[in-house]
């Protein structure tokens, strides 16, 4: 190996190690935050769902732990003891309406999203890790999605369409969050091969595919 090489290569293992570890923290705080809000879930179907999500999410995490240590990076958590509970303090405060969107929308469809961009530069070991985590992802989605579309369709039209256009702004929140937690989540991703603009654009285009599936019931 010559010498850049090998310089690549320690600086993309130490950033895909901070990747997983973030990943895997991530998973691990929504299974906290679905599994609280179980409690107060409107529905049975609902309830079901999210008792199976949790322990999906419990899975994600013992499979990604398991990969960590064998990549043998950094384990230092990327988010401190504070900022997690800033996270679950924030979904304890939504309404399920808000809570679907966060949750579902900001957190599952979008982050998953931006984790998918990863696999393609990712060493085969790493991308084994993420196949059933990402597969599960599509079926969290599916049910945030679907019960979001439900809670949209018992508004009255205007408030409705508002509720619609308020959307980005909650996202953009949370991504300012996260970006003023001082993790150079960027810098990340361009360490281990992938075009943060580019991941940029994906996660808004498949953003804007979200808000514009959300939208249609109103039109139809
Ligand atoms: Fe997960
Ligand atoms: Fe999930």
């Amino acid at each position: 190996m010559k010498q850049n090489e090998i310089v690549n290569d320690i600086v993309y293992k130490a950033s895909m190690g901070r990747l997983l570890v973030m990943y895997t923290q991530i998973d691990y705080l929504i299974m906290r935050a679905v599994a609280e809000r179980i409690a107060d879930a409107p529905d049975d179907e609902s309830r079901l769902f999210m008792a199976k999500q949790v322990g999906d999410e419990s899975r994600h995490v013992r499979i990604q732990q398991s990969w960590i240590k064998k990549f043998g990076t950094d384990t230092t958590p990327v988010f401190g003891e504070l900022q997690q509970e800033m996270f679950l303090q924030h979904f304890r405060s939504l309404s399920w309406l808000d809570f679907l969107t966060d949750m579902y929308v900001c957190v599952e469809a979008l982050g998953s999203e931006a984790v998918e961009q990863v696999v393609p530069m990712a060493d085969p070991g790493t991308r084994q890790s993420l196949k059933t985590p990402l597969q599960d992802e599509i079926d969290h989605v599916a049910f945030g999605l679907g019960k979001l579309r439900d809670e949209l369709s018992k508004l009255p039209e205007k408030k409705c369409s508002a509720y619609l256009e308020s959307i980005p702004a909650r996202l953009d929140f949370l991504d300012d969050t996260l970006h003023g937690l001082g993790i150079d989540v960027p810098a990340m991703f361009n360490a281990v091969g992938a075009d943060y603009q580019e991941v940029v654009q994906t996660v808004l285009q498949r953003r804007q595919q979200i808000l514009d599936e959300l939208a249609q019931p109103l039109a139809a």
